[in-house]
């Protein structure tokens, strides 16, 4: 295969705007409210935008993080521990309102350092301008939403309801303290949309960046640090086989909200050594397939698909895995999709195209990941595929260019591995009942696209689909977004919902106080209310 034009570059030759100041590393932990300082081993953190070092390309050295011990990782868990209390500390029994103060504090300071998390996104993990500022930009707005998701909740609770002669208070409350992991390819809104509603709910909690993405979490611990209480947030950096293992083995999470493989999501459950008390909020894996009936706008179908499977290189856990298309159409559609991706164009996150929008592949964080995207194309070539896109595979140091690989058959691993990678797989099919097999029969269970115009064998797909996965798309790709939708999916692919409303759910637990109607107990409760002695107990409506 033919390399890929060089398109790295001289530092020089980087907008000044978007050019790093290195090395940034991260020097701190927040630990109890404190940014204590590490000392200790490190791990060196490189991009996959590489530099010229004595004449070669090589990925350029960012800076560095700690690789804390036990006993550092376990102080950050005790501090979480103390700061919940049982359920008696200073932020579970917080009112709403001063814990919402506290979430708007912190939104206030990532603000401040907006530009500098958007351009560590594209240095650490390579988003383009777009795509780094809209996962910035989309996470605000998802934190404000989660707060008025919260005053919501809380007006419906706001009141005593009486049944049966028993009159209740009911309410969410929150369940303990929580590990929180987000993965590399969002590792700031994934990280955070589920950091930030298991606090508001009064959770307390220990967080680990992603393995990449790790050194923009250095200017967010100072975010955490100034806006909240001690020990509400604590952080904890270091391989992730390593600084789990001492803080999950304690029994002392209650709630792992993980986001990646899994591999890596069961290997740290089953370490609890409660499992049964351990909640589970799990973003996992996926093989999501595109299916082409033989009537498609086939146009929009190859938009879709090729925006589907190659936005952020293929690196979304929703993109488009592979793709079924009906014989009847298959050369006609794999033509189109050709010509799709010649549109993309490979080059560094602030590089532009033409049109004036800016690169669509750029290079890849993962270690290896070019090596293996080789891989997996050669097997399928070896089984009787061709890359069919002019470039396709063509390579440079953590460059790929996208490949669209056809025909794809069963005994290929791009049939059912996922490349989550910039690889097109396409498959053909003469009876629906292929692509559904393939459902069926997958690990994997979060979403499909069907690309049709006929009524009756879209609803034929539909109702056997929608109990083997947890969206259908129609002729459109998929998507986590809005993020006020449910994002879930079955089998090995999610555990829990997460949307806007659903995460504050899971976060937290119904819990209710309850009385016989008796005048003493009314006496008791009004006395409570009128006099504000109770957080819980309480009809104050948040405007
Ligand atoms: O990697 C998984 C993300 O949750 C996908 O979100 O569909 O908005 O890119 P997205």
């Amino acid at each position: 295969m033919s390399i890929l034009p060089n398109i790295f570059k001289q530092e020089s030759e980087i907008p000044p705007e978007y050019r790093l100041e290195r090395p940034i590393s991260v020097t701190h932990y927040l630990c109890d409210g404190k940014l204590v300082e590490f000392h200790g081993e490190t791990t060196k953190v490189t991009s996959p935008i590489c530099e010229q070092v004595d004449g070669k390309w090589v990925p350029t050295f960012i800076g560095t993080t700690p690789n804390m011990t036990d006993e550092q990782v376990v102080s950050c868990l005790d501090a979480a521990v103390r700061a919940y209390s049982n359920g008696a500390g200073a932020w579970p029994t917080m009112p709403i309102e001063g814990r919402i103060r506290h979430v708007e504090a912190f939104v206030e300071e990532l603000i401040k350092r907006r530009s500098l998390l958007i351009n560590l996104l594209m240095w650490e993990i390579c988003k383009n301008v777009t795509d780094a500022t809209k996962e910035f930009d989309r996470t605000i707005d998802y934190i404000r939403d989660t707060i008025n998701a919260l005053k919501d909740l809380d007006r419906g609770s706001s009141r005593f309801e009486i049944k049966d002669d028993i009159v209740a208070q009911i309410r969410r409350a929150p369940l303990g303290v929580v590990l929180c992991m987000g993965p590399f390819n969002y590792p700031f809104n994934e990280t955070m949309t589920t950091l930030l509603p298991a606090i508001i709910m009064g959770n307390t909690c220990v967080f680990k960046p992603p393995k990449h993405g790790t050194i923009m979490f250095k200017p967010i611990i100072e975010c955490f640090a100034k806006a909240f209480p001690a020990g509400v947030v604590n952080s904890i950096f270091g391989p992730g086989g390593a600084v789990i293992t001492p803080i999950i083995t304690t029994g002392k999470i209650d709630v792992l909200a993980f986001i990646g493989s899994s591999g890596v999501a069961d290997k740290i459950r089953v370490q609890h050594p409660h499992p049964h008390r351990l909640r589970c909020v799990l973003g996992l894996d996926a093989k999501n397939p595109a299916i082409i009936c033989k009537d498609a706008d086939l146009d929009l179908a190859a938009r879709e698909c090729v925006l589907g499977a190659l936005s952020f290189n293929g690196e979304r856990c929703t993109a488009i895995k592979i793709i079924f298309v009906h014989e009847a159409v298959a050369n006609e559609f794999v033509e189109k999709v050709c010509k799709e991706v010649a549109k993309l164009k490979v080059g560094l996150p602030w590089d532009k195209k033409e049109d004036g929008t800016y690169c669509n592949i750029t290079p890849l964080p993962e270690r290896g990941k070019v090596g293996w995207m080789q891989q997996m194309t050669e097997d399928a070539v070896s089984k009787g595929a061709k890359v069919v896109n002019e470039h396709g595979g063509d390579y440079n140091e953590t460059c790929y260019s996208p490949a669209v690989v056809f025909p794809v058959t069963k005994e290929m691993k791009l049939f059912h591995e996922e490349q989550f990678g910039p690889i097109v797989p396409i498959s053909v099919f003469n009876d629906l009942d292929v692509p559904i097999e393939f459902i069926r029969e997958s690990k994997f269970g979060q979403q499909v696209a069907i690309f049709g115009r006929d009524a009756d064998e879209i609803a034929h797909l539909v109702d056997p689909l929608v109990n083997q996965v947890c969206r259908v798309n129609i002729n459109c790709q998929c998507q986590r977004g809005p993020d006020t939708f449910p994002f879930t999916g079955r089998k090995d692919s999610a555990e829990g919902t997460l949307s806007v409303s659903d995460a504050l759910r899971c976060f937290s637990i119904r819990t209710l106080v309850a009385a016989k109607k008796t005048p003493m107990n009314t006496a008791i409760l009004q006395e409570i209310v009128h006099d504000r002695k109770s957080a819980f107990l309480s009809t104050d409506f948040i405007f």
